[in-house]
């Protein structure tokens, strides 16, 4: 479905609050593009890595950027893939080293810029919900409903571990716990579009919520602001 008017749901928050399920089912059941931008920063950290770049290497990344070509494109099931240099790298990008990696990276300026434009283009081209950090204040930031999804850092760990557990690839709580403390301290305090609230958005804290719950939430919010 492609309406005239191009719709722009951002949905901003830290690691682990679900974002990317929650916004996922919300874009299936509107029909609108569902983006994931964090994949577009792994995708780059994934170039960086294979190239043996550290992600603090500023004067490096910034010379190698111009060959790391980013896109995305969508399968016929409608879900998101990422190409780094023409290669599918959509599974490559979901290794747990990439996470990191791609949150030291994401905090360098020039990769920031870099990546900007094909984030607008998308919003520029099909009614979408959007989602990553800096969605509502920098990329959309006249995005027409704002949603800064959040919960307890105990509660998303817990989530992590239930889903690497379902997935047969078990990690300690307290691990996991102490990797989502330390990304959230990383986006959140680096200088270039740090993670948070964009004034204008709706803060939903997911906290005990199950899955079902979340998404009829963030509907009820989007419909109310775009009366859908
Ligand atoms: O959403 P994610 O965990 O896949 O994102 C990976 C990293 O990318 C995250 O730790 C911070 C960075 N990121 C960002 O800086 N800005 C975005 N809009 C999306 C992700």
């Amino acid at each position: 479905m492609e309406q005239s008017r191009r719709i722009a749901v951002a949905i901003d928050g830290p690691s682990g609050a679900g974002k990317s399920s929650i916004a996922r089912a919300a874009a299936r059941e509107l029909g609108f593009v569902y983006v994931d931008t964090g994949a577009i920063y792994r995708t780059a950290a994934c170039g960086m890595n294979r190239r043996g770049i550290a992600p603090e290497d500023a004067a490096a990344v910034e010379a190698a950027l111009p060959e790391t070509a980013v896109s995305i494109q969508y399968g016929a099931d409608g879900l998101q893939r990422m190409y780094l240099n023409g290669e599918d790298v959509t599974d490559a990008i979901r290794l747990p080293e990439v996470s990191m990696l791609a949150s030291r990276l994401s905090a360098l300026p020039a990769v920031r810029a870099f990546l900007l434009d094909m984030q607008r283009d998308m919003a520029a081209r099909h009614s979408v919900i959007m989602d990553g950090r800096d969605i509502g204040t920098v990329v959309l930031p006249g995005a027409d409903v704002k949603i800064f999804l959040t919960a307890s850092p105990e509660d998303r760990a817990m989530r992590r571990f239930r889903e690497l557990e379902a997935r047969g690839t078990p990690k300690d709580y307290g691990e996991l716990l102490e990797e989502i403390r330390r990304r959230d301290d990383n986006d959140s305090r680096r200088a270039a579009a740090p993670l948070r609230p964009a004034a204008d958005a709706v803060v939903l804290d997911t906290t005990g919520n199950t899955f079902e719950q979340s998404c009829r939430q963030i509907l009820e919010i989007i419909r109310e602001r775009i009366a859908l």
